[in-house]
């Protein structure tokens, strides 16, 4: 049987990760998996149920019923069930659950993009492309804000940044699998970079390691 190819994509929340991850799923033919919504839908169906989330065993429980089809991000992006996702997500059990999930997912054929927080440091270790997509939080903030903006809503841009600035903060200082650049990743800052230069970027990364792969 012909393995799949694997691209991990990891880095903070709003640096452009998600747009580029669909994007080149959809370039290459690959399955894509947003990991951040197996963190989501564990935390919103404890919220759901009525449940607390500071309770592992109960969290872990829910983890492993996460259903990787039925992601949906629309209902799933709010903010309050972002911030439940990162309490969460600090809980070893919980990881455990859900990295075995990713894991299976990633075997697709002929190829998957995973995109999240540790898929080139634990889910994924050896996966032949790892990017690692980041943005200065200022910058990271004032995407969000122009993009709540934009859908006519409304937004204090102070209170995004300080936000962006805490969750960050959790998801860096985690005993367990803490965000961070696998030592192979390709770091990608998209601070002063367009989304077509990330993915001209990203995509001669790729076409490098798939020709090598051949
Ligand atoms: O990426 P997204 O904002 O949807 O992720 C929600 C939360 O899930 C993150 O803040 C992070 O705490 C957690 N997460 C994680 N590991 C991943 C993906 C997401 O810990 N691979």
């Amino acid at each position: 049987m012909t393995d799949s190819f694997i691209i991990a994509i990891d880095g903070p929340a709003a640096a452009g990760k998600g747009t580029l991850s669909r994007g080149i799923a959809e370039q290459y033919g690959f399955h894509h998996l947003d990991t951040g919504l197996t963190y989501r839908a564990t935390a919103k169906a404890l919220i759901d149920a009525g449940l607390p989330l500071d309770d592992e065993t109960v969290a872990e429980k829910m983890a492993r019923e996460v259903e990787l089809a039925g992601l949906d991000r629309n209902i799933l992006s709010r903010h309050e069930i972002g911030e439940a996702a990162s309490k969460i997500a600090v809980m070893p059990a919980v990881r455990r659950a859900l990295v075995e999930a990713q894991r299976r997912f990633s075997k697709k054929v002929p190829g998957t993009v995973l995109d999240g927080r540790d898929i080139g440091t634990v889910v994924c270790p050896a996966a032949p492309v790892k990017l690692y997509v980041t943005a200065s939080p200022e910058v990271r903030a004032r995407r969000r804000y122009d993009e709540i903006i934009g859908k006519g809503g409304t937004a204090d841009f102070d209170a995004i940044f300080e936000d962006v600035k805490r969750r960050d903060d959790r998801d860096m200082n985690r005993a367990d699998s803490p965000m961070k650049p696998a030592v192979d990743a390709h770091l990608l800052d998209t601070s002063e970079m367009s989304i077509e230069a990330a993915f001209q970027a990203a995509q001669s990364i790729i076409d490098a390691a798939l020709s090598r792969n051949a």
